[in-house]
């Protein structure tokens, strides 16, 4: 097989550039280890940035997010037992994020490209590359069982954390910079109509909270747990017993309650790498950096890499030109870094850390206290939770 540009990974990243550069003309294959359903039922994020809403509708892949999705202004921080909300319209000139599952986007991408004539490789197996110095590189892998080649003139590493494309790149060329947290979020889907209109980050004594949702019969709820908590410690009942308690307020807050439809513990990380390309090859999302979720960032920080690779590789299509193709990991770092520093704060903000002391804790509530009463530091909260503009 052949074609122009070899993408491995059909999450968020693989996805939109394989429509970006259908929009510029340039071919694509994308090569996916997973099934289509495994891929469109995968619970993840559910928050997606201004601009990350504007390009899906640009790309015309938007219908039913804008007809499910719930259009978000603000949110709440809660401490104290009290709550503060973030007005993003007001502070960043009308900006706000739309709250649409992930597998959503991908079922909405994944059927448009197939549509579209557009080739996705499901259940590509034992993916390779070589070659990346060369002119040609080559994607080995194996369909059915039997072996294939898909030889391109460039690679996107769209293959998220795991995958196989960062580790190809040979180690002295590549600078890691990470931090693990101490901790982790037990995250679950509720039958429960979400008992506050818009998204609350709270910051309790027992540890962070989460409430978010997915429509107005379903609740998303996190809390802050050991990074290896067992999830048969955590039937249930014990489950909304410490999310009561966590987002519990002065004037009585109460949570609803429902059936429990999905559970599961995700780890929590800073990671990135030095540089995100390699001759041929150019990592995009997961694969290049994770952010901790408290900011709700990785989806919409894979999209805005591969927006950035997209006008690189259409410029060279178009006229031969290589210069924004070498500034690739350049410009994506620039943005990377500032979205780490978000992620990091939000993070460092709102969760409870074991060797905290009184003054940390104090501390944190003063902070807390004057991004919520200064104008200046809710807009920057604000500029950034919508999503920095595009360089
Ligand atoms: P992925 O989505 O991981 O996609 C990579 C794809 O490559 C996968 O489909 C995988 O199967 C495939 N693959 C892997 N290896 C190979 C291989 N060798 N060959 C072929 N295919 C391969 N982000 C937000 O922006 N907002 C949020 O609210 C948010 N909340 C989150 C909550 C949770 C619980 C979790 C786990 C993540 C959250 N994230 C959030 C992060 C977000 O889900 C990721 O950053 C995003 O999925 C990254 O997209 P990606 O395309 O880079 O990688
Ligand atoms: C969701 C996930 C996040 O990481 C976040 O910061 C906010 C909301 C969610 O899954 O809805």
């Amino acid at each position: 097989m052949k074609t122009q540009v070899g993408i491995i990974g059909a999450g968020p990243a693989g996805l939109v550039l394989s429509h970006l550069l259908r929009r510029a003309g340039i071919e694509s294959v994308v090569l996916e280890s997973q099934t289509r359903q495994y891929i469109e039922e995968r619970v993840r994020a559910g928050v997606l940035e201004q601009g990350t809403v504007d390009l899906l509708n640009e790309l015309g892949l938007g219908q039913r997010m804008m007809r499910q999705g719930l259009m978000h202004y603000g949110v709440e921080l809660r401490f104290s037992e009290r709550g503060h909300r973030i007005d993003f319209k007001n502070l960043t000139g009308g900006k706000g994020v739309m709250i649409y599952a992930q597998h959503e986007v991908i079922k909405d991408l994944v059927g448009a490209r197939l549509s579209d004539g557009g080739q996705i490789i499901f259940e590509a197996r034992d993916a390779n590359i070589h070659g990346l110095d060369d002119e040609k590189p080559v994607i080995r892998f194996t369909q059915s069982g039997s072996p294939q080649e898909l030889h391109c003139d460039f690679i996107a590493g769209c293959d998220g954390f795991h995958g196989v494309c960062r580790n190809s790149i040979p180690s002295d060329v590549l600078r890691v910079y990470e931090r693990d947290y101490p901790f982790g979020w037990l995250g679950i889907l509720a039958e429960a109509p979400p008992a506050s209109h818009e998204l609350i980050y709270a910051n309790h004594e027992r540890g962070f909270a989460l409430l978010s949702m997915r429509s107005p019969k379903i609740s998303r709820l996190y809390l802050q747990c050991k990074p290896d908590e067992d999830l048969d410690a955590w039937p249930d009942s014990r489950i909304w017993e410490e999310l009561q308690k966590r987002l519990a307020t002065r004037d009585g807050f109460t949570l609803s309650e429902g059936p429990v439809i999905q559970k599961g513990v995700t780890g929590m990380r800073s990671f990135v790498v030095e540089p995100m390309q390699f001759g041929h090859l150019f990592l995009a999302g997961d694969s290049a950096h994770i952010v901790p979720p408290t900011g709700a960032k990785g989806l919409n920080l894979a999209v805005a890499d591969v927006r950035v690779l997209a006008a690189g590789l259409k410029e060279f299509y178009a006229n031969g030109k290589r210069e924004l193709l070498q500034r690739y990991s350049e410009i994506c770092l620039r943005r990377v870094w500032k979205v780490q520093r978000f992620s990091w704060w939000m993070t460092s903000l709102l969760h409870k850390f074991a060797d905290d002391s009184e003054f940390d804790r104090r501390r944190q509530l003063a902070e807390l206290d004057y991004v919520t009463s200064s104008r200046a530091a809710s807009t920057t909260l604000a500029e950034n939770y919508v999503g920095l503009p595009l360089e």
